[in-house]
């Protein structure tokens, strides 16, 4: 590769920097707010089955096909495909625009729900009634997709502040900015987790919780269902194909490992999950003991699970239950922070990439405009936005970009070529096992995956929306970011992507 690529990029201080980066990444919302209540809807326990499957076969395999491969090439997303060939560059450009304008958009309207809570957690402003508190007085939502309504002001606030401070993060750089800022979050992340899980495991009733959540119901493993959320999960909660993965390893210094990281990565990210759901589930358990109904009874609405089942067990805490609040809110604005941040730095660096844009504009150009693209999910129409945007972008999007990301590897680049390199710099190797992972399960089991959602999308309108919302939220949004990234690959490089390779 040329010298001069080696010495603009920039690079990690330390590997547990890089690391840190990378789980922050991974551990998110995700992991707080979406694991739960998919292994509650999906039979408790028995979603830990496919989940460790998609973990085990698809998960840590295409963890190590990223981290590999922004380490050969020394580039984002859209220039690693590009220095394969040219012809594939898309795929890089439509991932990060999609998950940059659509998925950061969202999740950070959520963020700032967070943020709303953790403040209404000084006072319990919720009061005895979560549910109409959150969908009537904080969301005020309206009645379908096409009703917008009014921009909600205290989430806009909120979402001024998570927006500023993912500009701040990213502003300041690789090192200065996501380094030391995770430096921070994680450790944070991980003491305040430990206390609200041991605070909960010690609530009455905890018990009957963790048995619904741990004690698996397999009958449910015949739904096709059960498995498409175990993979999506897995593509959400890992980080994998948002391009995110493929930037930050094209940071590491040229000795690394490659298969120790991603596996570190992919285990804490998922064992993390399933401790914070332990907490999750010993407060729904002390909460179906306190009001004296069963747990199926406690959680009505999935997405709200976070913000109307948690509150009301909050209320219902014997002692401290502000103190739990904050924190438990304090947490989830930590992770979807440390993950926000994480999606910016993709797109960032796939413009600095191709373009030589210096980086501090183009940050503060992404941040204006993801702020103002938010506003959409931050009006009463907002949360049907917000569900439909997210079932499409996760469960197709996320989905066929790693689809390509197989093929671009494992049959143009020829991950036979990639293992080697992964081999070289790494002292736990891998085997040819890898590349068949990559050239042909992976590939299928997606394909499978979406073929069954595409049959369920067609057999009944994802959750009773009006078809025509699905139509122009969910499949549109995915077909207009591909037309830009069209536009975007079609532009000329500064400097040809084929010199990126690191030998
Ligand atoms: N990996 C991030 C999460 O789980 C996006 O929230």
């Amino acid at each position: 590769m040329s010298t001069q690529l080696a010495h603009h990029r920039p690079q990690w201080k330390t590997h547990i920097g890089f690391l840190l980066a990378a789980i922050g990444s991974a551990i998110g919302l995700g992991n707080i707010w979406r694991f739960p209540y998919l292994c509650y809807k999906n039979g408790g326990g028995a979603f830990l089955v496919p989940y460790f499957i998609a973990l085990v076969v698809v998960g840590v395999p295409l963890m190590i096909l990223e981290i590999g491969l922004g380490h050969k090439m020394r580039g984002s997303a859209p220039a690693s495909y590009a220095a394969v060939s040219k012809n594939w560059e898309w795929t890089g450009w439509w991932q990060i625009i999609f998950v940059m304008f659509g998925i950061v958009l969202y999740y950070s309207v959520v963020i700032s729900w967070c943020l709303n809570f953790f403040f209404y957690s000084f006072n319990i402003s919720w009061g005895a009634d979560p549910n109409s508190f959150f969908f009537k007085n904080f969301l005020m939502l309206s009645s379908s997709p096409f009703q917008i309504g009014n921009v909600r002001a205290p989430i806009l606030l909120a979402l001024t502040i998570v927006w500023t401070l993912n500009w701040l993060i990213v502003f300041l750089g690789v090192e200065k900015g996501l380094e030391r800022a995770n430096k921070f979050f994680m450790p944070l992340l991980f003491i305040l987790i430990a206390v609200l899980v041991f605070w909960s495991l010690r609530l009455s009733g905890a018990a009957e919780g963790l048995r619904v959540y741990l004690r698996p119901d397999f009958s449910k493993l015949k739904e096709a269902g059960v498995w498409i959320d175990a993979f999506s999960q897995i593509f959400f909660t890992l980080s994998l194909g948002f391009g995110i993965m493929i930037a930050y390893a094209s940071y590491l210094p040229r000795k690394t490992e490659i298969v120790k990281d991603s596996i570190t990565i992919s285990l804490t990210n998922c064992l993390f999950s399933i401790f914070a759901g332990c907490g999750v589930f010993a407060v729904l358990g002390y909460m179906a003991q306190a009001t004296a109904q069963p747990i199926g009874e406690v959680v009505s609405q999935s997405i709200g699970l976070a913000f109307v089942a948690f509150p009301k067990a909050i209320s219902l805490l014997p002692a401290f239950s502000r103190i739990f609040g904050i924190l438990f809110f304090g947490s989830l604005v930590i992770a979807g922070l440390s993950s926000s941040i994480s999606i910016i730095e993709a797109f960032t660096s796939g413009i600095v990439d191709k373009f030589h844009y210096s980086r501090k504009p183009v940050v503060s150009i992404l941040c204006i405009s993801g702020f103002f693209g938010s506003i959409i999910f931050a009006t009463q129409g907002g949360l049907f936005w917000l569900d439909i945007a997210d079932h499409f972008l996760t469960q197709y999007g996320l989905v066929v970009a790693a689809i390509m990301e197989c093929i671009i590897v494992g049959w143009i680049y020829r991950s036979k070529k990639l293992r080697e390199h992964i081999n070289h710099t790494s002292t736990f190797g891998l085997s040819a096992l890898w590349d068949n992972l990559v050239k042909i399960v992976i590939p299928i089991v997606l394909v499978i995956l979406l073929v069954n959602s595409l049959i369920n999308e067609f057999a009944v309108p994802y959750e009773n929306y009006p078809v025509l919302s699905l139509i122009v939220i969910g499949r549109d949004w995915l077909i207009f970011t591909l037309f830009l990234a069209l536009i975007v690959s079609a532009r000329a490089w500064k400097i040809e992507p084929s010199q990126r390779e690191q030998h």
